[in-house]
């Protein structure tokens, strides 16, 4: 006798094969479309370091604008770049993780909340690499609710800014999420990095009511904890921790001496 379409073996076979069905569509999906992600992934980084750096324009050649920007492989320890690693597939993040090329951070030192941080960074110069007009360098740091990832840009002279953008961050839209605001970005543009150009310490920071300084910005308005996210991480990857002692290179007025004993520091906390 035929079996009747309600019964149990039916429902199950039905089912089976409706999800055998589904999973083969969705993972032929998945590897099929995983090159196309990651060349709108790396269309997307390049179209956020041209927007930092002021270059980027709705609907121009993204590919083709990239090719004033040469990117770099830098040594945070010692401010020299190196050829060692390729910047085109070097990763930050898993560079981080890897015993022999970071270290792991606790306490004061960890102000911008990463626990483990990379040896060595891509940084993107635009125009002349040996002497640039612009340095784009990766930061990131805990927001409020997250890590934020972006990208700041700084004139050749090692100090002055030309803008800060964030391609990832998980902070509130109207609050921590201004940081993406184009109004809240421009006042970014000629804020001085360190103050007189003579210290390795950052003096860059946000401030709640009023930058009267040019080391200082303005803070999101009901965003604190992200604006404070935002100063720890500039303070973090601007200092000899991070990019400090590879900026001093562009700064002719830094005292070299003072660069050095910074370094012997760092070696001597690791
Ligand atoms: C739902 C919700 C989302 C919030 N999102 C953020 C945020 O993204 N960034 C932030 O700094 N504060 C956020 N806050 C506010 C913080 O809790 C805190 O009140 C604020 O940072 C204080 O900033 P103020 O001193 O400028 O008012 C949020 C609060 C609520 C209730």
């Amino acid at each position: 006798m035929a079996q009747s379409n309600n019964s149990i073996k039916k429902i199950l076979t039905v089912a089976f094969a409706l999800c055998i069905v589904c999973s083969v569509i969705v993972s032929t999906a998945a590897v099929a479309l995983r090159p196309k992600q990651q060349l709108n992934q790396e269309l997307d980084r390049k179209t956020n370091i041209l927007s930092v750096a002021n270059l980027y324009e709705p609907g121009m050649d993204v590919e083709e604008a990239f090719s004033e920007v040469t990117p770099r492989v830098v040594d945070m320890r010692t401010g020299e770049y190196t050829d060692e690693l390729d910047p085109e597939t070097f990763d930050h993040f898993q560079a981080a993780r890897d015993p022999a090329m970071g270290r792991t951070l606790s306490g004061d030192r960890d102000i911008a909340g990463l626990s483990r941080v990379e040896n060595f960074a891509t940084v993107y110069l635009v125009g002349d690499a040996e002497d640039p007009d612009q340095i784009i360098l990766p930061i990131r740091g805990q927001g409020l609710w997250g890590l934020m990832r972006g990208f700041m840009s700084v004139e050749g002279d090692g100090n002055t800014i030309v803008g800060i953008t964030y391609y990832e961050h998980s902070e509130t839209p109207g609050l921590g999420a201004e940081v993406n605001n184009p109004r809240w970005q421009a006042q970014w543009e000629g804020k001085k990095i360190f103050a007189d150009g003579e210290d390795l310490t950052p003096a860059i920071h946000l401030t709640k009511g009023g930058a009267d300084d040019e080391t200082e910005i303005d803070a999101l308005s009901g965003a604190t904890l992200t604006s404070n996210g935002v100063t720890n991480m500039l303070q973090f990857w601007l200092s000899p921790e991070g990019f400090g002692t590879y900026l001093a290179r562009f700064r002719s007025e830094v005292d070299r001496e003072e660069v050095q004993e910074a370094d012997v520091e760092l070696e001597a906390e690791a």
